[in-house]
């Protein structure tokens, strides 16, 4: 797709955490980090988990918020990524890696760390730092043994170059999450340092979906009261008016008033959308204007890509019998926005169809695909993308005359 086209790079980042420089919103809860941040600094550890859906900017905010805490708070930011991670052990060993290769301002700090960590530190490679796996993962038991004197250890090494206390992000917990070994070790990590002589100045900050932190809770009652809550809901406009904004002004491209409102309306307050949108719409654009026919040409090819790849492998993939799909494509045929009744929904369907709507309405509310609405008897699509995805696919095979020529090859 990049080719030859004489653009430059896209400013969007569909699932890839934001740089710092596109980061948008989420004013309250940064100053809700910032606010943890003042208290572990006075000497108070703080622990926050941050919640909301997939693709809704969790690992965003806690690198943005990684970045912001370094500079003005002093603190060490440490961001795991615990996905594959099977036990505690890997989660300690995915915690000294990220430290190894944590990239810190101050280069003395780097450096302080490596010297710290030294017995894991493979053969040096041109760009950062290699990693001696097997050792570490032979260590892996003891050091998630050890974790509360690990990091106090590593604060006491790089603490005269400035960090005051650390900010350890443990992100994607999803596969760890099952394991109920977690929620007694994060429980146990908080505890110690709580009641000990000197706690270490400690944010400690989760990333995951309300699923998994009730998971966590299950496992483990008492790990509800440890964190405070911080929830990542969808983006309002204006946050995405300002991303937007900021992203297409970066590579000198300006959008009209009508199709940033189209723009917005997809995306719909999801992040995840929006890069996808705004990549598609960067890369269907001629002349740097984003106009109304460039919007719908994005949101038609972020409709395409998220089609194919949540909505075919998931929604189709689950929905193998012919009356499933049948009712779909009469959903896509039918005219409303993303809401709907069954009712008349119902009216169309064949007498055998009829009979298995109820069950179809189940599955996509578990594949969450649709959500219940306020009124009874009605559901609504979960995401506007989706919603569109599923009108297309509903369309003839041969490509209407009103839609943009960036998706004629829709029939092949
Ligand atoms: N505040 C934000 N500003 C701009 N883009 C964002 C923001 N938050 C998330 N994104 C984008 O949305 C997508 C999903 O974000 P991510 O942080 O990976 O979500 P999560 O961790 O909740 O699954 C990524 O493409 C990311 O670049
Ligand atoms: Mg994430």
């Amino acid at each position: 797709m990049q080719g030859d086209t004489g653009k430059g790079r896209s400013p969007f980042y569909p699932g890839q955490p934001v740089p710092v420089e596109f980061f948008a919103g989420r004013r309250d809860q940064i100053e809700r980090i910032v606010r943890a941040a003042g208290q572990v600094r006075n000497g108070k550890p703080q622990a926050l988990f941050l919640v909301g859906e997939y693709g809704i900017g969790k690992s965003s905010l806690a690198a943005y918020a990684r970045r912001l805490l370094e500079k003005d708070c002093a603190l060490l930011g440490i961001h795991v990524f615990l996905g594959g991670a099977k036990d505690v052990a890997d989660v300690a060993t995915k915690t000294v890696e990220a430290t190894i290769k944590a990239r810190v301002y101050q280069p003395t700090v780097s450096e302080k760390i490596r010297n710290f960590l030294a017995k894991y530190v493979g053969q040096p490679e041109v760009f950062g730092v290699s990693i001696d796996f097997e050792r570490l993962r032979a260590d892996g038991p003891g050091l998630s043994r050890g974790f509360l004197p690990f990091l106090r250890e590593l604060l006491a090494r790089v603490r005269e170059d400035g960090p005051a206390g650390i900010l350890l992000i443990l992100d994607e917990i999803n596969g760890i999450s099952a394991n109920p070994e977690f929620a007694h070790f994060i429980k146990t990590v908080v505890d110690e340092n709580a009641t000990g002589d000197e706690p270490v100045p400690l944010l400690l900050m989760l990333c995951g979906t309300e699923e998994r932190r009730r998971d966590l809770i299950g496992h483990h009652p008492p790990v509800e009261r440890i964190f405070d809550v911080v929830d990542i809901a969808p983006m309002t406009e204006p946050e995405m008016v300002g991303f937007y904004t900021k992203a297409f002004e970066s590579v000198g491209m300006a959008v009209l008033p009508d199709a940033m409102k189209r723009l917005c309306h997809y995306a719909a307050g999801f992040p995840r959308v929006m890069h996808t949108i705004g990549d598609e719409v960067f890369w269907a654009d001629r002349d740097s204007v984003v106009d109304l026919p460039d919007a719908t040409a994005g949101v038609i090819g972020a409709a395409r890509e998220i089609g194919r790849k949540f909505v075919d492998a998931q929604v189709y993939q689950a929905l193998m019998s012919k009356d499933y799909r049948s009712i779909l494509e009469k959903l896509g045929r039918a005219q409303f926005d993303i809401a709907f009744k069954k009712a008349d929904i119902e009216q169309g369907l064949t007498p055998t169809e009829q009979g298995k709507f109820d069950n179809f309405l189940q599955r996509m509310k578990r594949l969450q695909v649709l959500r219940s609405g306020d009124a009874k008897g009605e559901y609504v699509f979960c995401s506007r993308i989706v919603r569109l995805y599923i009108v297309l696919n509903s369309l003839p095979p041969s490509s209407p005359e009103d839609e943009p020529p960036v998706v004629s090859d829709r029939a092949s």
